[in-house]
């Protein structure tokens, strides 16, 4: 019988992927350029199953295509950039037709994926969907961000709830993740139209921008009690897990506190000391800092993170700066005034993780005017609340507030975000002040409490920054008594400095 679906690429997240539909019930037919990776995955697929094949490894393009059901549905799960439009490529010698349709689920930039659909059209339709969970999101619940032409959402729509993880309407909670074969049926399903073309691929990035900052976050409140208060990696694991049963439970959250259970094999020391402090990166977050900038939509906590990267990546020059460059004398901090920081670091993590998601969210509302797509702010934060990096209980409260105002300017002015830091903004402010007197860099907080007090703050000190533009360039400058629009400049040059109207 021919299958339901195809697959073009085999690795972790396009093998996980074909065994979750595998499990709701669709014949998949699966190739890779790699014939290793068809056999792993067919072999897994029965050893899954009691030995029966549910999916179907073809030996070329050709091959895939005559296996699927016209119109066909392609998912690609290859690298982001080239790779993808090779495979496009191949699929159309190999006879892809005008009704069938592709999706990419990789990475992709997503002005890679508005070229896509443009370059594809009448050859076949290009649609998209993002992937947020790593391997056990794919295999057994993903969130998804599916974008592009509505009649192949139409189509890809019963299948992919079927595989997106789960919600529980009642608490917004995700529902416990299946089993092999025993996919989770109820509940809301993490996977909802975001809007034409690129939109599912920005939202991602976005989402990905978002996991960085949360990441650096927690990473900041670790370093703070790890180098400033001497506590130990399971001491903070401790202090993790019990912030994980309030307002910061999230994923995150609880691996983090894995990590740093973690006891490493070799040297028997708590695995976390002997990982390098050098970190990676494949380059969503650097994207979503840039659209930032281009958009002029202010993400400074989501760059902040990226630069935190970039910085950790400087090992042999920290490690020589930090033996010529001076340090901060060290108060002694006592018990109590010990247990206050540990608090003060709580609120902190959590303000600043109200200003992350809330330049997020501003950044995606600026890139649907930029762009024209409509996005439902309410729905997206939803389908983030299981399955995705940066799932939380928090989401909950973020799609809470834009159902009741779904074009609030800012995630900040919503009234229970407002009253939350509000209340929290003491110790925010005082975890940042201890954290610089001891010299340990907290970028992630402390530009996230810029971001708040330059937000909330209806006079910045851009007067001047206008004055000078307007002394050294004739750049002009509006007068807060004038009507908008209208340019002043003064002659700086001549002993008059005469103010003129331009
Ligand atoms: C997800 C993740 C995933 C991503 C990396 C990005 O939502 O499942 O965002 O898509 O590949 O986690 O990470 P790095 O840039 O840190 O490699």
């Amino acid at each position: 019988a021919l299958c339901d679906i195809g697959f073009v690429g085999l690795g972790v997240m396009g093998k996980s992927l074909a065994l979750n539909l595998a499990d709701n019930g669709y014949q998949v037919a699966a190739f890779d350029l790699d014939q290793d990776k068809v056999d792993a995955a067919l072999a897994q697929d029965k050893l899954e199953n009691n030995n029966v094949a549910r999916v179907q490894g073809c030996e070329s393009f050709q091959a895939l295509l005559a296996s699927v059901k016209a119109p066909r549905t392609l998912v690609l799960s290859v690298p982001a950039g080239a790779p993808v439009d090779s495979v496009c490529r191949a699929l159309i010698e190999a006879g892809i037709e005008p009704d069938d349709t592709v999706v990419d689920t990789g990475n992709s930039l997503w002005t890679d994926t508005v070229r896509r659909e443009k370059q594809y059209a009448g050859l076949f339709m290009f649609f998209s969907t993002a992937v947020s969970g790593g391997e056990a999101g794919a295999r057994f619940g993903p969130s998804l961000m599916p974008s592009g032409d509505l009649r192949a959402w139409e189509r890809i729509k019963p299948m992919w709830q079927a595989i997106a993880a789960k919600v529980d309407p009642d608490t917004g909670k995700p529902i416990e993740r299946a089993e092999p074969g025993n996919p989770v049926k109820e509940g809301e399903p993490c996977a909802e139209y975001i809007g034409p073309n690129g939109a599912g691929h920005y939202v991602k990035m976005v989402h990905n921008g978002i996991e960085y900052a949360d990441m650096q976050l927690i990473c900041e409140a670790y370093h703070v009690m790890r180098e400033g208060m001497a506590m130990s990696p399971q001491a903070i694991a401790a202090v993790f897990r019990q912030w994980n049963q309030g307002v910061l439970d999230s994923y995150l959250m609880e691996i983090s506190a894995e990590v740093l259970e973690q006891m490493d094999e070799v040297t028997g020391q708590p695995l976390v000391d002997v990982i390098l402090d050098r970190a990676g990166q494949k380059g969503t977050g650097m994207w979503t800092a840039m659209s930032g900038l281009e958009l002029g939509s202010p993400v400074p906590t989501i760059a902040q993170s990226v630069f935190a990267r970039s910085m950790s990546g400087l090992k042999s020059e920290r490690v020589a700066a930090s033996q010529l460059l001076a340090a901060p004398q060290v108060v002694p901090m006592s018990d109590a005034e010990r247990s206050e920081l540990i608090q003060q670091l709580h609120d902190a993590l959590y303000c600043s993780k109200i200003c992350a998601y809330a330049q997020g969210f501003q950044l995606m509302h600026t890139a649907a005017k930029a762009n024209g797509w409509t996005l439902d702010f309410a729905a997206i934060a939803k389908i983030w609340r299981a399955g995705c990096i940066i799932r939380a209980v928090f989401l909950q409260s973020i799609s809470d507030a834009y159902h009741r105002n779904e074009d609030l300017a800012n995630l900040l002015v919503d009234e229970f975000f407002a009253g939350e830091i509000a209340s929290n903004q003491t110790n925010w402010r005082a975890a940042i002040a201890r954290a610089t007197v001891m010299g340990i860099p907290c970028g992630g907080f402390s530009s996230a409490l810029a971001y708040y007090d330059s937000y909330r703050l209806g006079t910045l000190p851009a007067n001047l920054l206008q004055g000078q533009r307007d002394y050294f360039g004739a750049h002009t400058f509006e007068r807060t008594d004038a009507p908008a629009g209208e340019k002043y400049h003064v002659q700086w040059g001549t002993s008059e400095r005469r103010q003129l109207k331009m």
